[in-house]
């Protein structure tokens, strides 16, 4: 009610400036920027790391396409690394050998977006030690990770920049929404500055560069606002309901769910199995033929 009586309704505001204080003091992050929608945030990322066509971006295989989109959108190409069976996320392992061979051939990707899956951090320790090694920055996609840890540190905060969705299935909703944050003031500046049309700062108009309207409205940062109030209580609830399908179907021959990784805490964003079709006796599709599922 507060941000409608104020009629601060555009692209800016007090509730836009409350929500990024507030989301950067929940995860203890230097700076933010808020934005339309996680998507956005990743590709601001890449901008701010200059990532130009023709050039080549690492990026996790088992997530949403977003990552690959926004690598698009510069016109350059997304690598995949595959994950590791016991995080689901990207494998160190197989990163550090990508990397390894890139340098021998001369041919360095300019970035490494690595998701944290359904709110599970990803083994950054060994991820970070192989980008570090080879400079490559991290950009860490933690859209469905809010309120997540990793030894300690909340998502978002373990590469260059982190982005986080909003969207309406995300643990914190503002219908449509999301945020890139960082401690490096200077990445944050300039995808604000990109996010607003690239406008620089006179009375008259003038854009020096092609800027793009990826701004959180001041509305639905209100509703982002209250929203982020009952990110513990909503954490606590999500992994109640990881724990109920656990023991409702971890009994079943062929049901697998995703390791909890012992190195954090996962929001419990999205409970999701892997089924062994031969041991389980059905296969995802079976229905669509008209067969019985069980
Ligand atoms: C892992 C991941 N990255 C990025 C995105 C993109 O976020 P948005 O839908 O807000 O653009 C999503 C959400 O769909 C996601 O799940």
């Amino acid at each position: 009610m507060q941000a409608c009586d104020s009629n601060w309704i555009t692209t800016r505001g007090p509730q836009v400036d409350a929500f990024e204080r507030e989301v950067c003091a929940k995860v203890g992050a230097g700076r933010g920027v808020a934005l339309a929608s996680g998507t956005a945030a990743l590709h601001l990322s890449l901008l701010v790391m200059e990532v130009k066509p023709g050039d080549e971006v690492l990026c996790s295989d088992l997530t949403s396409p977003a990552a690959a989109n926004a690598i698009a959108y510069c016109g350059a190409s997304p690598v995949f690394i595959d994950s590791s069976p016991t995080t689901w996320n990207m494998d160190p392992g197989l990163l550090e050998e990508e990397l390894e061979s890139c340098s021998k051939e001369g041919r360095m990707p300019k970035a490494a977006i690595v998701v944290d899956l359904y709110g599970q951090c990803a083994d950054y320790d060994n991820i970070m030690e192989a980008c570090n090694r080879y400079e490559i920055p991290l950009i860490e996609d933690a859209a469905e990770a809010l309120g997540a840890t990793y030894k300690g540190s909340f998502a978002g905060r373990l590469g260059a920049m982190g982005a986080f969705s909003f969207g309406g299935n995300k643990i914190v909703t503002t219908s449509g929404g999301g945020m890139l944050i960082s401690d490096n003031e200077e990445y944050i500046a300039k995808a604000r500055f990109l996010s607003t049309g690239a406008r620089d700062p006179f009375l008259h108009y003038e854009h020096p560069s092609i800027g793009y309207n990826y701004r959180l409205s001041n509305l639905l940062a209100a509703v982002g606002r209250a929203q982020l109030e009952r990110l513990d209580e909503k954490i606590i609830r999500k992994r109640k309901i990881n724990e109920f399908y656990r023991k409702a179907l971890g009994g079943f021959p062929g049901v697998e769910f995703m390791p909890h990784a012992p190195y954090g805490r996962s929001n419990c964003w999205l409970t999701v199995i892997l089924i062994n079709c031969e041991e389980f006796g059905a296969e995802r599709e079976m229905e669509k033929k008209g067969e019985r599922l069980l």
